[in-house]
């Protein structure tokens, strides 16, 4: 019986997405003539099939290359795999994490690398990493409403907690992981300290700096998302790449929902604050950029400057081009968040993204014991 006949009454979303991933060029290119009947044929039989290490490598790395939110797709090319398919138990997920930080960190040479483990069978049969990232800050919510810690994860400090989870209540805590599999609510898995490489933030004329306690991680790696490639979802597929400065200095150590310490530097640096006008916000904002720019290559942690991000997403579209492909844009993402006009990706013609190209990174399903006060937010 032909593949076509067979398919009748199947999935159909897993069948065309399938037909259509085998048809990209660079998918072609991989595989021998006959995979996409056979891929067929057992999606008819088993409703169900598997990728190859080489079809899901170039999976991932086609959903960063379409990922319309991401500045850094350069070097797309450059993913590295780690095939974690095998694991079954969330214990075995939180070991192929650690597995995943120390790979990916690199000592400070940050790499990027995604961890796939095995695509969701069902709603009640798949494996969930609840953290956004492997490694965040958590944040203590008081009574009165005040945060120590990093405001964003409020929700899942507090969820962290009623599972048993003891920060030491400082401002900079990273949290357990919450790992779900098969149905069941998370289990918590603290981080080996090991596996944290973090960055004092100092500045290099201010000796002050120091004394504000800041720090950050090097390691961004973003842990929410589900991988969709060939109409399979992986669930759980972190990935990380290195770090743009300002997403730290200009957004996470600054704005006001989250570490907001643009006014104790500006109140040190001796700014007049009771103005806007005085641009004491832009000036304190400038210092901290340098000192995390400076503070990660004090440390040997590599992360880029905004400016530089910007001139290799330039090469990124102009090289996408001559491919005679255009380039997925968010642009309220892409754009930096400090002197977006002085870079090019300001001045640049960006349409709105198509959200439903394939490979893709996307947004997960709410789970079943999930409260919206974490699921819901997104935030840029
Ligand atoms: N903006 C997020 C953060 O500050 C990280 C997002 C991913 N960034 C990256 N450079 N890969 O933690």
């Amino acid at each position: 019986m032909r593949a076509a006949d067979l398919l009748a009454g199947h999935d159909t979303e897993l069948v065309t997405q399938a037909t259509e991933f085998y048809a990209l060029p660079e998918v072609r290119e991989l595989v021998t003539p006959g995979r996409t009947d056979l891929v067929l044929h057992e999606i008819a039989t088993r409703g169900w099939y598997d990728h190859t290490p080489g079809e899901l490598l170039i999976g991932a790395k086609l959903a960063w290359r379409n990922h319309a939110r991401c500045i850094g797709r350069y070097t797309w090319q450059s993913l590295k795999l780690l095939d974690a398919r095998s694991c079954d138990t969330a214990d075995e997920v939180a070991q192929a994490c650690w597995e995943h930080l120390e790979i990916s960190s690199n000592a400070g040479r940050l790499r990027p690398v995604i961890t796939v483990f095995r695509a969701r069978r069902s709603q009640a049969d798949q494996i969930r990493i609840i953290n956004p990232q492997l490694i965040r800050y958590a944040g203590y919510q008081s009574a009165g409403g005040r945060v120590t810690g990093d405001p964003r994860h409020v929700g899942l400090t507090r969820q962290a907690m009623a599972l048993g989870w003891r920060g030491a209540g400082t401002r900079f805590d990273v949290l357990p992981l919450l790992i779900a599999v098969h149905g069941q609510p998370p289990a918590l898995f603290p981080v080996p300290p090991r596996y944290v490489l973090e960055v004092p933030i100092q500045h290099p004329r201010f000796a002050w700096f120091e004394g504000l306690g800041l720090r950050w991680h090097a390691n961004p790696a973003i842990s929410d998302l589900c991988l969709a490639a060939g109409g399979l979802r992986y669930t759980a597929a972190p990935f990380s790449g290195w770090y743009v400065g300002a997403e730290i200095a200009a957004r996470n150590l600054s704005d006001q929902n989250r570490y907001d310490m643009l006014p104790v530097i500006a109140e040190r640096m001796g700014l007049d604050t009771s103005r806007h006008s005085s641009l004491w916000r832009d000036r304190a904002l400038l210092e901290l950029n340098e000192a995390v720019i400076f503070s990660y290559a004090k440390a040997g942690v590599y992360l880029v400057d905004h400016h530089t991000a910007a001139a290799q997403f330039t090469a990124h579209v102009k090289r996408e081009a001559s491919a005679g492909r255009s380039v997925p844009a968010d642009w309220s993402w892409l754009v930096p968040p400090m002197s977006p006009s002085t870079t090019p990706v300001f001045h640049m013609a960006l349409g709105p993204p198509d959200l439903s190209v394939r490979p893709n990174f996307v947004r997960q399903d709410e789970l079943a014991w999930q409260d919206n006060a974490i699921a819901g937010e997104e935030p840029r």
